[in-house]
């Protein structure tokens, strides 16, 4: 095995066990992850650039211990974060939060994902200008 290969493999190998500490961590603490289901926009929504609209989310069955209330709100285009914020520093128990469009080039598979604890991403939906 030739040194890149091993230290590829050290990394990948660290990678995945900081996945592993992550999953097996979590049910030992008494945290909740939140991570609300994002209801709109979805399939089908159009937005226009500079348009102001209300995102909303599934506020119905928060757990008792929530360890992150601030949410936040980005943007994705395909399976691509952008680093384009929409919201943050909210109530995530709001259920929605007002944003306004930033200009992007023209898409249909756009979504915004919801961080809280942990993130979610609502449907894909169409952003023109
Ligand atoms: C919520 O947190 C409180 C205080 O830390 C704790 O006593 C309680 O057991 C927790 N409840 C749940 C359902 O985790
Ligand atoms: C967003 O929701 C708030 C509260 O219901 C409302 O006052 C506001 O007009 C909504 N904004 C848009 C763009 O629909």
């Amino acid at each position: 095995m030739s040194s890149r290969t091993s230290s590829l493999l050290l990394f990948v190998l660290a990678f995945f066990g900081v996945f592993l500490q992550l999953a097996t961590a979590a049910p030992l603490e008494t945290r909740d992850v939140y991570a609300p289901p994002v209801l709109y926009p979805h399939a089908g929504t159009v937005w226009y650039t500079g348009q102001t609209h209300n995102v909303s989310w599934d506020v119905s069955s928060p757990p008792v211990n929530i360890t992150n209330k601030v949410g936040l709100i980005y943007l994705r285009k395909g399976v691509t974060s952008t680093p384009l914020i929409l919201a943050d520093g909210f109530d995530i128990l709001l259920g929605r939060i007002e944003v306004t469009v930033p200009w992007v080039f023209e898409g249909d598979d756009y979504s915004v994902v919801l961080m809280g604890d942990s993130g979610n991403w609502g449907q894909d939906f169409t952003i023109k200008q």
